[in-house]
């Protein structure tokens, strides 16, 4: 009985104190990496300069007559001062893309020698200042000549140039790259292009958000299953030719909703695991077991490519960790439907082929409800249901519109409750090895372009210079990563009530998928 007693006690302590206790940058491993990231369009500019050609997001924000990258951040040119403001910052790992037509203008062939150098000086000065670089090959932005010539990724002509611009990566750089993303956010990108056909390389202001050609709800699958081709092909050509003498690894990134029943129904819950077939496991079933999901061959049918029995053994095995781009958790339902749920503004397509219903808290179809418990609930399912693959966090990170503060204090509350729930996921088993901000300065933003920004420095974007100045968020983060701010489990809690509450905290994004006009 005494012992019981004792036992109980200790237990109340245990519990007690894993609530109170704040935690800091040394709670996690060494090892485990902390960064920031952002994408070549995005940052670059000179986006005619030095031998580059257009890529299909020059010309689609050309084509929309709206705001463009032509000259962004300036990163190709500032690139040594954003180095330094990460070294100011402590990051630990700076996540960023090659622009392939800035390296190899014709697509294939010749090698730019000042896209080249550009890229080598770069990665250099990250060594320098011992910033672990974690290079994306593709960023949405395909050498506007291979969609000219064949239509990009909806034809198997991409996975031997894929491969071959790979090749000059891990040839080049990969010396100094231990990390390599081979396709961001795979997923959203095959049903944002050839789903949606709202952007890159479907460029036609008078089709706007309609499919690019008939064949939209089979073309969605069609680049999907390319890109699985192109990355495996990539990965498996690394494995021979580099990976014993670079000793790197390789992994596909897919966008990752945290996804959550509605109610307890049966229903419900029966919907939440389609929407994780159909969102997971599309990429990770053939990633990780060599073929795609049971629900979506049933329901695809012939659209559905299929994998030959080589095609299935070189997919399975070729990602050494999946890449997240988690924002935002979505609940999910068969029979909810009181108002504009994000299925139904867009009832086509892949969300038609999925077939449940996905909402967010408030029940609007463009309001991002961060809810960190939703991605601490990704990393168990991912641990539990794909044998525990490494992960890596590559995005997550909050919006606010450009010009309002440097005070960005709701940014350091979103970042400091999604480092929380990493934590908790690592204490339960998950194998996930770093978290990276989007993003690390305000950039041209995909959806959004200059009105809304991530950035943890602020850029003047009307100043020629493009001045940065740090916000709050900066000189947080920097604090938490030299271990001198710690994060008390309280502040989460709380944080997780201010949000799901009706707080007026709450901000709005226009969704990839949400029809634009
Ligand atoms: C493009 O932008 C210019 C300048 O703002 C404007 O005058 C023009 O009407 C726009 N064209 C279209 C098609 O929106
Ligand atoms: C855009 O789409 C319309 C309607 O399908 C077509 O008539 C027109 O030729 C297209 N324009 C371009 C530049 O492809
Ligand atoms: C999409 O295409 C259909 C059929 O061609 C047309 O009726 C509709 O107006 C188009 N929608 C938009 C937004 O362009
Ligand atoms: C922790 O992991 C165990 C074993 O995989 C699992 O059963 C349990 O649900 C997990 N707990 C949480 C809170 O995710
Ligand atoms: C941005 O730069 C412009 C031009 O140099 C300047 O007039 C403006 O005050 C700057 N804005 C901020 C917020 O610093
Ligand atoms: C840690 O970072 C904070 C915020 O940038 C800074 O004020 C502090 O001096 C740093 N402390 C150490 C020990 O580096
Ligand atoms: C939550 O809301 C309360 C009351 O508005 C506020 O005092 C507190 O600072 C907020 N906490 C967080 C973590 O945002």
């Amino acid at each position: 009985m005494k012992l019981f007693s004792l036992f109980f006690i200790f237990l109340v302590i245990v519990l007690a104190t894993n609530y109170i206790n704040a935690f800091t940058r040394n709670d996690f491993q060494e090892d485990f990496l902390f960064g920031a990231a952002i994408s070549a369009y995005q940052w670059e500019g000179a986006f005619d300069e030095d031998g580059k050609t257009p890529s299909v997001w020059d010309t689609t924000s050309h084509c929309y007559n709206g705001s463009n990258g032509d000259i962004a951040c300036d990163g190709y040119h500032k690139y040594k001062e954003d180095v330094k403001l990460m070294a100011e910052m402590g990051l630990e790992a700076f996540r960023f893309s090659i622009s392939w037509s800035r390296l190899i203008p014709n697509g294939r062939g010749s090698i730019n020698p000042k896209g080249l150098l550009f890229y080598k000086n770069l990665i250099k000065e990250l060594r320098i200042h011992e910033i672990e670089p974690h290079v994306t090959l593709y960023h949405y932005d395909l050498p506007q000549c291979l969609e000219d010539e064949y239509g990009g990724w909806i034809n198997r002509k991409i996975i031997e140039d894929f491969t071959a611009f790979a090749d000059v990566c891990f040839r080049e750089f990969g010396e100094d790259v231990k990390l390599w993303t081979t396709i961001n956010e795979a997923t959203m990108f095959a049903i944002g292009t050839y789903g949606e056909g709202v952007k890159f390389g479907h460029c036609n202001v008078t089709k706007s958000i309609n499919c690019s050609t008939k064949n939209s709800c089979v073309e969605t699958y069609l680049a999907g299953h390319n890109m699985l081709l192109a990355h495996a092909s990539a990965s498996n050509m690394y494995k021979l030719k580099y990976k014993s003498k670079q000793r790197g690894s390789i992994g596909l990134s897919i966008f990752a909703f945290g996804l959550s029943p509605y109610t307890n129904s049966k229903d419900d819950e029966i919907a939440t695991q389609r929407a994780k077939a159909f969102l997971y496991g599309w990429m990770l079933k053939p990633l990780v077991f060599g073929d795609y999901p049971d629900e979506m061959k049933s329901t695809l049918g012939l659209r559905l490519p299929v994998f030959s029995e080589e095609e299935s053994e070189q997919v399975k095995g070729s990602s050494d960790f999946v890449g997240i781009i988690h924002y935002q958790t979505f609940y999910v339902t068969i029979t909810y439907q009181p108002g504009p749920s994000f299925l139904s503004t867009i009832n086509k397509g892949f969300y038609k082929d999925m077939g449940v219903n996905l909402i967010s808290n408030e029940i609007t179809s463009s309001v991002e409800d961060p809810n960190p418990w939703g991605l601490e609930h990704d990393l168990e399912y991912l641990k539990q249901s794909y044998n525990n693959t490494p992960i890596y966090i590559l995005e997550n990170g909050f919006p606010s519109q450009h010009d309002s503060m440097l005070q960005d204090t709701p940014r350091v509350e979103y970042i400091k409750a999604y480092i929380g729930v990493v934590l908790n996921a690592i204490k339960n088993g998950s194998d996930t090895r770093g978290y990276f901000v989007w993003s690390m300065i305000d950039l041209y933003e995909l959806l959004d372009g200059y009105m809304y920004s991530y950035g943890l420095y602020y850029v003047n974007f009307s100043d020629p210079g493009r001045k940065r100045s740090p916000k709050l968020s900066a000189s947080w983060y920097s604090g938490f990563l030299n271990g001198t701010i710690d994060i008390a489990s309280r502040d989460i809690t709380q944080f997780q009530s201010n949000f799901s509450g009706s707080s007026s905290s709450r901000f709005v994004v226009t969704f990839w998928w949400a029809e634009k006009d």
